[in-house]
């Protein structure tokens, strides 16, 4: 098969969730995959700030130096354990294998796809959230210039397909409380998009602790500055503008969108508003996890 195969395809279902269809392909390689004790994990459910976050993890750990970050893009610093690009190149977990260790490794798994030993291996995990409004904007233009994506239909088209966690990696609702209930039993750094926009040097800092490092105030507001949303937009090693339009378009919309709170509030109408928080409360009622929306 091409690369071209790839393009436009409806997800391929994998033990029950709708996965990415290229990345669907040989999944052994994921069921097999070697974590290590010493690698640290970003989990998120999608586009809920992973590349932010990737971006100031690698930065921490380079005591906010830039020197590698300005030549390596964020996709080859931090990984993506499912992400592969058949015909163009070795599946992402084939390069994580030969990555020496510590390695960062994203993922956006649910628990029950995650690799077979991950939970002997007792790794580090940051997880970030994001409310389920914004997400659902988010992923709606981000499925609109990902070619790997099934084509998104309209808003309101979308909307029910996410409501009903038939996107990508299925149901928000389902990752963010069960990733939420695993923090009682494992060392989990449980973050929210909207604390970090909020005030980003104090989210930092806690990701800073989380991994063990001290670095000075100077440091930290290179961190904060180098990865606000305007910085980042326009900085090549992390706005995945270096890849293949045929695979991502930017001109339809570009993967550094907005990077705001609350621009669901341009896409909901009233009616889908109220449909959408009646569904969520149902969906939501037994956890303590809470979110906003606006800030
Ligand atoms: P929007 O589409 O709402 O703009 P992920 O990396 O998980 O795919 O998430 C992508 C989302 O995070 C996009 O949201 C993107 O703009 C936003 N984002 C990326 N970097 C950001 C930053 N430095 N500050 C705020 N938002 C950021």
């Amino acid at each position: 098969m091409s690369s071209e195969d790839f393009i436009r395809r409806d997800f391929q279902t994998v033990h029950g969730y709708p996965m990415v269809y290229a990345f669907a392909q040989n999944w052994e390689r994921i069921e097999q995959f070697k974590c290590r004790p010493e690698d640290i994990w970003v989990i998120t459910y999608p586009k809920s700030g992973t590349t932010w976050l990737s971006e100031i993890m690698d930065l921490i750990k380079n005591d906010g130096s830039v020197e590698k970050q300005e030549k390596i893009p964020i996709t080859e610093r931090v990984p993506m354990l499912e992400s592969a690009t058949p015909g163009l190149g070795p599946p992402s977990s084939e390069y994580l294998e030969k990555m020496p260790s510590p390695r960062f490794v994203k993922t956006h798994l649910p628990i029950p796809l995650l690799p077979k030993n991950f939970w002997e291996c007792n790794s580090k995990i940051i997880y970030v959230a994001r409310n389920a409004k914004d997400v659902a904007v988010s992923f709606y233009n981000f499925d609109r210039m990902n070619k790997y994506h099934p084509d998104p239909g309209t808003f309101a088209e979308y909307l029910e397909k996410f409501m009903s966690g038939k996107v990508a990696f299925g149901s928000w609702h389902e990752h963010v409380t069960s990733w939420w209930e695993k923090k009682k039993d494992h060392p989990i750094l449980y973050l929210f998009y909207e604390d970090i926009k909020e005030d980003p040097k104090r989210e930092i800092r806690k990701v800073m602790e989380f991994l063990g490092k001290k670095l000075d105030e100077n440091a930290l507001d290179r961190i904060v500055q180098r990865t606000s949303f305007e910085t980042m937009r326009d900085n090549n090693m992390v706005n995945y503008k270096s890849l293949p339009t045929n695979l991502m378009d930017h001109k339809i919309s570009p993967f550094m969108r907005k990077g705001i709170t609350g621009d669901w509030k341009n896409y909901f109408t009233v009616a889908q508003n109220e449909k959408f928080d009646a569904d969520y409360e149902k969906k939501m009622s037994g956890t303590t996890l809470k979110f906003r929306t606006e800030i």
